[in-house]
């Protein structure tokens, strides 16, 4: 049996700070009971200390991480972070991460991938494992994405939240860990979804704040119908590709960015709702946050041995799907 990288352990963090449908009745010209219906969401947690960044989160989810797994933070060999929020442009958000806790001995890098961005950054960091190059990854899904919302562009606003989550991945000689992944891109859903300003096409000026192009654009009727087609297929894919059915199947773990989506992938599926991990209701969408905070929240109800289908979609436009089984039994974590 090869080796694979399993996940061993799970971390995440939200902002205390919860924000909920009727105070944003209060700032734009919304309802709880649209956003209910549309989305799926309730509350939200966003980040209200200006002093706060996107490291601050994942720092958190890490140090509990370790803690769980009475880690020492020099044993961590590389450490990725998937954001479209980084603290700055440069470092990075996982070498602040690294200097944070102190993982001396790791190296690390960001990776942008919006919503997928977990997805990858999995996938990556399990070729590394699977190789025998390392024996410990620490992958983090964070983004601040208050920090980059118009908060006066009502269909945006509602739907976005703060968070992060973190795995770590190591040697699993019994086989569990990541089976397989598809992912893909497609550049030309660009026009749909992006922020502008702030890279070496649109640097920071009056112009670019004036008009508003440090902030998410979404057009999310064009995202909607995408992310519907291409979410359900890939997660098909991986399914028909590795011989699983339905029945096989104990969880499926997708992107928490609308309950419609959600919902019309597992009916492709033929997955029922009681196989869904969700938590869109209380955290709305972190965007490259929701996997592992999914995985968070469902900790205590994985067996080892359960076989979980990851699906992803977002701003790129990116997309994939990940088959992994897990590895311990979470309730004893
Ligand atoms: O995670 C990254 C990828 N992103 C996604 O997957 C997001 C995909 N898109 C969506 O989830 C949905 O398109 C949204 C939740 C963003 C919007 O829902 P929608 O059903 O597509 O709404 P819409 O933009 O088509 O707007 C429908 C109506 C419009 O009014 P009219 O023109 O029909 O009179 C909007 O002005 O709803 C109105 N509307 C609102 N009404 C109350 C838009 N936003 C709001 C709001 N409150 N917050």
């Amino acid at each position: 049996m090869s080796v694979k990288a399993a996940i061993t352990a799970v971390g995440g963090y939200l902002p205390p700070n919860v924000v909920t449908n009727f105070d944003f009745e209060k700032m734009i010209d919304t309802t709880d009971e649209w956003i209910t219906t549309r989305t799926g969401i309730k509350t939200r947690h966003l980040e209200n200390d200006p002093n706060k960044a996107t490291s601050d989160m994942a720092t958190e989810a890490v140090k509990e991480l370790l803690q769980k797994r009475k880690l020492d933070p020099t044993e961590i060999d590389l450490l990725i972070v998937a954001t479209v929020t980084p603290d700055m442009m440069l470092p990075t958000t996982a070498n602040i991460v690294c200097d944070n806790i102190g993982a001396k001995n790791a190296w690390s890098f960001d990776l942008t991938a919006a919503c997928s961005g977990f997805l990858y950054a999995l996938s990556v960091g399990s070729q590394f494992i699977e190789t025998g190059k390392y024996k410990k990854i620490v992958i983090v899904g964070a983004d601040m994405m208050s920090r980059i919302i118009d908060y006066t562009d009502r269909t945006t606003c509602v739907i976005f939240g703060d968070g992060a989550g973190a795995v770590l991945l190591e040697p699993n000689p019994e086989g569990y860990g990541v089976q397989d992944f598809i992912l893909h891109s497609d550049g030309s859903g660009g026009k749909h979804l992006n922020l502008r300003a702030g890279g070496s096409k649109y640097p920071a000026s009056f112009e670019t704040v004036q008009n508003r192009m440090h902030y998410v654009y979404q057009e999310g009727q064009a995202v909607f119908k995408h992310a519907v087609v291409n979410m359900a297929e890939v997660s098909v894919k991986i399914m028909e590709k590795n011989g699983l059915k339905a029945e096989d199947i104990a969880w499926l773990v997708p992107h928490q960015a609308n309950k419609r989506i959600i919902d019309s992938t597992a009916q492709r599926m033929g997955i029922g709702p009681e196989k869904i991990m969700m938590n869109i209701e209380r955290y709305g969408n972190t965007t490259a946050g929701t996997l592992p905070l999914l995985l968070w929240d469902y900790e205590p109800q994985l067996k080892k041995g359960d076989k979980l289908i990851f699906a992803a979609f977002g701003g790129g436009f990116t997309w994939g799907s990940l088959y992994l089984t897990w590895a311990y039994d979470g309730s004893k974590n």
